[in-house]
């Protein structure tokens, strides 16, 4: 199936200035580089609505660092210790997956979507329906809800700017005019920190060696992602509702070195690369400046002290995930929902040591094979079945 082209006209999307800018997942990993490279320049940004989900400390010391008006804290528990922080600022405060929500809805520029997982869909949801611009780490979100999510940004007339540095690679160098002429998208993958591990030590890997990525800093789940490279397959199915190709004309290519993020072949033969050091601010400032390019001083490329570049086809007996992520967007309906709720909860079990590392693929093969796919209609379907993946994946994890 192929996807339309064009989501948005971009030509004709403009911007206040200041940008009134807003952060979803502000205290992780790529909330915090977006607050640095809005720190570089405060006189671009006003910014709105700063949230964490039990981070009160950090959130609230953004919110004062960034003038910020509102902050708002997922986890209700933490409301009054945020409230006491931040009591004499200003500063509004709100609590809760509906304040979250709420606070998606304002009026605003832009909205960096950095949730971690499904929980990011609704927020993300409620900007895309106010016809905010919505930069997009959250790639779980997109993965759940896929076409419906796109058809809510195509009526909506919203925009949505890849922030994951290969989706971001893409959208820099793919000419949406001409969209017939592509011949593939070829997605680079670094291959994570057990490229050269062999299956057999693969079991006995740590948690402290697979949240050790060897060229990203990323946060733990993203982190685990990349280690069993489901990241890739998660990012796949992300290249599949963002860009108009066909999932066969997406192909992954290991690249260790992670300095071309990705490519896009045309029919003549010419392949168009973005490349950059391995840093998030990267995408993430092309993101904040759009349709601009705003100044990040970023240490400038010495090709010759990299020496080389080099490429290798993905391991899929070594890295199962991309087989398991594939076949789900083949299988269509809610396949992709229930492979990212059984992963999600799969890393949870790894991170928090109640299973191995190879289990955590396992865990999400044995909900694939048990879980029976319905057609997404609708968002609540996105909801249902994000929750019976959830609870297909505990089972699956308990008979362990
Ligand atoms: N890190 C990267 O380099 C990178 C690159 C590309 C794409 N991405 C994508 O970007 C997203 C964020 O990744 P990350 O590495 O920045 O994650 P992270 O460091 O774990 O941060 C996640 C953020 O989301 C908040 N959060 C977590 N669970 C939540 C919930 N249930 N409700 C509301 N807020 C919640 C966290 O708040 P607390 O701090 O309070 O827990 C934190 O602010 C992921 O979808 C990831 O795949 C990340």
């Amino acid at each position: 199936m192929l996807q339309s082209a064009p989501v948005t006209d971009l030509e004709n999307v403009t911007f206040a200035h200041p940008k009134k800018v807003s952060i979803f997942g502000a205290t992780g990993s790529v909330g915090t580089s977006t607050i640095d490279l809005i720190k570089r320049q405060p006189n671009q940004f006003d910014v709105d609505v700063l949230t964490a989900n039990t981070n009160a400390g950090e959130l609230a010391q953004y919110a004062i660092q960034l003038k910020a008006n509102l902050a708002v804290i997922a986890d209700e528990s933490k409301y009054q210790e945020l409230q006491d922080l931040l009591k004499g600022t200003g500063i509004e405060v709100a609590a809760g997956e509906s304040a979250l929500i709420e606070a998606a809805g304002r009026p605003m520029d832009w909205m960096m979507a950095a949730i971690m997982g499904s929980a990011g869909l609704r927020p993300t949801l409620a900007a895309i329906k106010k016809g905010t611009t919505v930069a997009l780490a959250n790639k779980e979100a997109l993965v759940c809800a896929g076409s419906l999510m796109m058809q809510e940004v195509r009526s909506h007339h919203s925009v949505l700017l890849p922030v994951d540095s290969e989706h971001n690679a893409i959208f820099q160098v793919l000419d949406e005019k001409q969209s017939s002429s592509i011949r593939r998208i070829i997605l680079t993958a670094s291959g994570g920190p057990f490229r050269c591990t062999p299956l057999h030590q693969m079991k006995e890997v740590t948690l402290e060696q697979a949240l050790k990525h060897p060229n990203w800093d990323m946060g733990a789940k993203i982190s685990i992602d990349s280690a069993t490279m489901m990241n890739k397959g998660l990012e796949f199915i992300e290249a599949f509702h963002l860009f108009p190709v066909d999932q066969e004309q997406i192909e992954i290519l290991v690249h260790p070195q992670s300095v071309i993020h990705s490519m896009v072949e045309y029919r003549d033969g010419s392949i168009l690369a973005q490349m950059g050091s391995p840093d998030m601010r990267i995408p993430i400032s092309y993101a904040l400046g759009w349709p601009e390019r705003h100044c990040f001083d970023q240490e400038t490329l010495d090709f010759t002290e990299l020496g080389q570049f080099t490429f290798e086809a993905p391991d899929l007996e070594r890295f199962r995930a991309l087989g398991l992520a594939k076949n789900a967007l083949k299988t269509g309906k809610s396949a992709p929902a229930i492979l990212n709720a059984a992963n999600e909860v799969a890393v949870e079990g790894f991170l928090s040591k109640r299973i191995g590392f190879l289990d955590i693929v396992a865990v999400v093969d044995k909900v694939l094979e048990k879980a029976e796919f319905i057609e997404l209609r609708s968002l609540e379907d996105v909801f249902y079945q994000d929750a019976k993946g959830r609870e297909l994946a505990r089972e699956v994890i308990k008979s362990f």
